[in-house]
């Protein structure tokens, strides 16, 4: 019987949920491989020791000796971040050792680097536990779903941001009490601008597309808005037209150029998407052979995100005892299949969509506004104003039918900039029905 011998950095909640894991499921993971996975040492320079039921792992501060030490097959990086994550897992594959890591950030912004040493050194990356937490979403893309183009990517990849939604728009919470709870709950992210304002939800975008198109891709070329700027009359209005707000990641394949965005999106009530709760979360793919597939669970937690991170170590330990390490490649497509595709720019986007205008109440600003709409070419679906204010502004709420990004933001400086405009417009795009499960 083999045994897999896994050098574990950093002790945090998804270290100590791996470690959890490997030791729950030890038997279990000998059943199904017929290997003694053990996590052999944990590296980490926050903790002193480590609990009494992990009595056969050691621990170090030195996680280069271990990452050099030839008895250690695998090295699981998960203290996240840019540095020193970046180094251990270079000198990691340097040193010919297979690599798990979780770490989102890094590989989004690191990952051709990274993958192109590991393809030359002809090792292993595993990258589950990085987009989805538990949800076996790399593994679908890169096998369930091999026989198929892509065609879109569209989900709601941050427990943290959807949790603060959630709460927002069942019980009327302010964001900044719910991002309290969330950052209790231990889910945020270390600095949680990253939860709230799309930065890990682009991050996560960014892997997936680099796996589903092919393709080179940055976290940094993602159009990224976030949910800070929502307030809870958003929330309210949003209801009026039948829809609940969701971070959205949305990615559309059109062959020359595709499509890659996050931002708060109106997502109507008859919608899947819109009934995903709390800190969960739920990645659609279309595939052109398997048509639409909703994969949907934690995305995030100790023993989810270590129960993805044990696959990777797993899925790994398999290929070295059965001498096929690079059976299945890390990003799906091949090293060299790799290509650059353009991003389709923003501004030549179309969608639905909601303004919140706050403006003076007096007769014929709405009309002013309608004729600037009008001129761009926007069509009025519906407007809502509600209340009388004698001095301060109003909200007046529009939903449009199919905009150009262009036409509206053209639209929007021109309204802003109106004398009875008081504050800039809150803009939210609605999902459209190209994006429906009825495609
Ligand atoms: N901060 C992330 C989230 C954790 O809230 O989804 C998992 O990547």
């Amino acid at each position: 019987m083999k045994t897999i011998n896994v050098g574990l950095i950093g002790f945090g909640t998804v270290g100590s949920g791996l470690a959890e894991v490997l030791l729950s499921q030890q038997e279990r993971l000998l059943q199904r491989s017929g290997l003694t996975v053990r996590l052999a040492r944990v590296a980490d320079i926050m903790i002193s020791e480590l609990p009494a039921r992990f009595a056969d792992t050691e621990l170090t501060n030195d996680a280069e000796g271990m990452i050099n030490d030839p008895d250690i097959d695998i090295i699981v990086e998960l203290i996240g971040g840019i540095q020193p994550a970046k180094t251990f897992v270079m000198d990691a594959i340097a040193a010919g050792k297979h690599v798990v890591t979780a770490n989102k950030a890094l590989l989004s912004q690191e990952g051709k680097e990274i993958f192109a040493a590991a393809a030359a050194k002809g090792v292993e990356v595993g990258f589950e536990a990085s987009v989805g937490g538990g949800i076996p979403v790399i593994k679908s893309l890169k096998e369930g779903l091999v026989a198929n183009k892509i065609l879109s990517i569209m989900g709601i990849m941050n427990g943290t941001a959807n949790y603060i939604l959630t709460r927002m728009t069942d019980e009327g919470i302010a964001f900044a009490d719910v991002l309290k709870d969330a950052q209790e709950l231990g889910f945020a992210e270390a600095d949680p601008t990253y939860d709230i304002e799309g930065i890990d939800t682009a991050h996560k975008l960014a892997i997936l597309m680099t796996m589903a198109y092919g393709m080179n891709i940055t976290h940094d070329e993602i159009a990224t808005e976030g949910i800070s700027q929502i307030e809870p009359m958003d929330i309210e209005f949003a209801r009026e037209f039948g829809c609940r707000i969701k971070l959205l990641a949305i990615s559309r394949n059109h062959d020359d150029n595709v499509e890659a965005r996050v931002h708060p999106t109106m997502v109507p009530e008859s919608h899947l998407l819109s009934s995903i709760n709390g800190a969960y979360n739920a990645i659609h793919f279309t595939g052109d052979t398997v048509g639409n597939v909703l994969l949907y669970g934690p995305g995030a937690g100790k023993l989810p995100t270590g129960s993805a991170v044990a696959a990777d170590v797993v899925d790994i330990a398999r290929d070295i005892a059965a001498g096929s390490v690079g059976r299945v490649p890390s990003l799906s497509y091949l090293p060299g299949e790799i290509r650059d595709i353009a991003i389709t720019p923003m501004e030549k986007l179309s969608c639905p969509w909601y303004f919140r205008i706050s403006a003076k109440d007096e007769p014929g600003v709405l009309a002013a506004i309608a004729g600037i709409l009008s001129r761009h070419g926007i069509s009025i679906e519906s407007v809502i104003q509600k209340g009388r204010q004698q001095s301060g502004p109003v909200s007046i709420v529009i939903s449009t039918h199919t905009a150009q990004e262009s036409s509206v933001l053209a639209a929007l400086t021109e309204i802003d900039a109106l004398e009875v405009v008081s504050l800039p417009t809150v803009k939210i795009r609605m999902l459209d029905e190209t994006a429906s499960f009825e495609d």
